[in-house]
């Protein structure tokens, strides 16, 4: 069986939704320590939905993948749709990560509860603080 899957080798060679939305109404940006692998998500949010999403990963193929399918997995959707986004179901949207490569999902979770948080703060919109309390560097401006 291959490593990757075809869904995977299509959204790393095909990235959608790739590049900067300069006025966005929120941004995200993670990295791994391990790997120094980043990733940025822009969103652009009207009336509660997510109208468009763009992303910029400076990381692996898994990442770049993830990053991919997560914008494709938000685009169109209601904010709280976005912020239940797991990683799993973003590998499973990819039909599976291998088990080493999960944390690369990961990466997609956090940098879009990163850049919906963004949003809340610059918006003063009240907002649950547990759902960011595994964002590494959760809470505080940086
Ligand atoms: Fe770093 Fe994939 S190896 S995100």
């Amino acid at each position: 069986m291959a490593l990757y899957s075809d869904k995977v080798m299509d959204h790393f060679r095909n990235p959608r939704n790739v590049g900067v939305i300069s006025d966005a109404d929120g941004v995200g940006e993670v990295g791994n320590a391990k790997c120094g692998d980043i990733m940025k998500i822009y969103l652009k949010i009207e009336d509660g939905v997510i109208v468009d999403v763009k992303f910029e990963t400076f990381g692996c193929g898994s990442a770049i993948a993830s990053s991919s399918m997560a914008t494709e997995l938000i685009k169109g959707k209601p904010v709280a749709d976005a912020l239940a986004l797991t990683n799993k179901a973003v590998a499973e949207a990819l039909d599976g990560l291998p088990a080493y490569k999960m944390h690369c999902s990961v990466l997609a979770e956090e940098a879009i509860k990163k850049a919906l948080l963004d949003y809340y703060t610059k918006n003063d919109i009240p907002y649950d603080a547990t759902v960011f309390a595994d964002l590494d560097d959760c809470c505080h401006d940086d």
